[in-house]
This record gives C-alpha cells, sequence and structure tokens, in this order.
C-alpha cells in the first residue's frame, strides 16, 4: 500500500472556528482541506456555499479540496472557482453532461474531480479520462458525516487503480474511512482518504494529531 494523503472534512470540524479548526488539523499533518458543499436537493443536507470557502480560503496553506454535492453543479461552478478552491469535484449524477461540467471546471483553473455514488459504475467516465485530475469513490450515500462505510466498493476503488494506469489522476475515497477500514482502501490503491469524524473526533489538537497519525500509520 503506497502512503497516502489525508484530507480531513471540516463536515465534522467546529463550524463557528473554523479557520481555527483548519490551522490545527494542518499542525497535525493534514495534506488537503475537503469541503463538502450541499444543496439539500442533491444530497438531503445543507451545508457550505461558497462564500464560506472565500472565508477559509486564507487560512487554508495546503489544498482546498471541494466535493460539490449540487445539482445542476454547473452554474456554481465559477462561484466556487472564484472563491478560492484548488480542486473542484462534481459527482457524475448531477447532471447529464459530465464532460462538459470538467471542461468547464479546468477552463476555470482549477484541478477537476468527479465523484461516483456507490452505485454508479466507473464506466461512466471511461470516454473522458483525459478531462479527469481526481477520482473520488464515495463508500457511503453523501449528505452526513459519520455513516458506516460500505465494503462492496472497495473492488471499484481498485478497479478505478486499473483504470487509472500511468494516468496522473488522484484516486480519492469519501466516507467511513477510520484507521479500520483505511488499510482496505489503500491497499486497494486509494492515495487520499477523506475523514471527518475520524480526524474530528475528541474535539482538540491533541485528538486531532492523534486521529490523523492513526490514519496514516494504518
Ligand atoms: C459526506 C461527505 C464526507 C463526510 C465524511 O457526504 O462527502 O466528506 O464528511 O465524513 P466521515 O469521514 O465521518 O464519514
Ligand atoms: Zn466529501
Amino acid at each position: 500500500a503506497r502512503k497516502p494523503k489525508i484530507a480531513p472534512s471540516i463536515l465534522s470540524a467546529d463550524f463557528a472556528a473554523l479557520g481555527e479548526e483548519i490551522a490545527r488539523v494542518e499542525r497535525q499533518g493534514a495534506d488537503w482541506i475537503h469541503v463538502d458543499p450541499m444543496d439539500g436537493h442533491f444530497v438531503p443536507n445543507l451545508t457550505i456555499g461558497p462564500n464560506v470557502v472565500a472565508a477559509i480560503r486564507p487560512h487554508v496553506r495546503t489544498v482546498v479540496d471541494v466535493h460539490l454535492m449540487i445539482a445542476p453543479a454547473d452554474p456554481y461552478l465559477e462561484a466556487f472557482a472564484k472563491a478560492g478552491s484548488d480542486i473542484l469535484t462534481v459527482h457524475a449524477e448531477a447532471g447529464p453532461h459530465l464532460d462538459r461540467s470538467l471542461q468547464a471546471v479546468r477552463d476555470l483553473g482549477c484541478k477537476a474531480g468527479v465523484a461516483l455514488n456507490i452505485t454508479t459504475p466507473l464506466s461512466v467516465i471511461e470516454y473522458c479520462l483525459d478531462k479527469i485530475d481526481l477520482i473520488l469513490v464515495m463508500t457511503i450515500n453523501p449528505g452526513f458525516g459519520g455513516q458506516k462505510f460500505t465494503h462492496s466498493v472497495v473492488e471499484k476503488v481498485a478497479e478505478a487503480r486499473r483504470l487509472i494506469g500511468e494516468r496522473p489522476i488522484w484516486l480519492e475515497v469519501d466516507g467511513g474511512v477510520t484507521p479500520e477500514t483505511a488499510p482496505l482502501c489503500t491497499n486497494a490503491g486509494a492515495d487520499v482518504l477523506v475523514a471527518g469524524s475520524a480526524v474530528f473526533n475528541g474535539g482538540n489538537e491533541e485528538a486531532y494529531g492523534a486521529n490523523i497519525a492513526a490514519l496514516k500509520a494504518s
């Protein structure tokens, strides 16, 4: 297994202190900061908009990794790009023209990611791999932190690794990642692990450090 990057999801952070929470996890070894905008339509929850991304941007020293759970995503890509996203990931299920969305993200100067829900096959990205910088394989039904990892998706992670081959594409896993499930993902070829509850539980910097170390060691 390769050494994975850890991308704490700020969905499980203290929303009243996001700047400090980001500084804490970055001091403790976070590689990217994962941000989860939700629209109450594509997923049954409301979270973060572009204004919040713009507010946290100056506090992030690493990478702002934005996972859009918005349908349609296209009308909001420019706002999230201008807010300072480094990576903008759209769901393959969020619109009929994934190729157009990916092209739009790159035209806005961001790295382009595509997220796949549990039941979405990898074949939907077969003909646009040259427009993709990141594949996000969901191991939960998106909408909430703290859900249980879906073991049947590990095989899709392995298939995604084979599909990527030598291409410069990150393979990210999101949902239910813990020190127990992280090695299943990295052994299958994931190189970026999103973790919300498994990083922010404990509620203080010392706990975050131990949690990130446990994920990296697993
Ligand atoms: C859920 C989000 C995830 C979530 C992960 O829809 O995409 O990034 O915050 O939370 P955990 O790690 O607690 O499953
Ligand atoms: Zn996410």
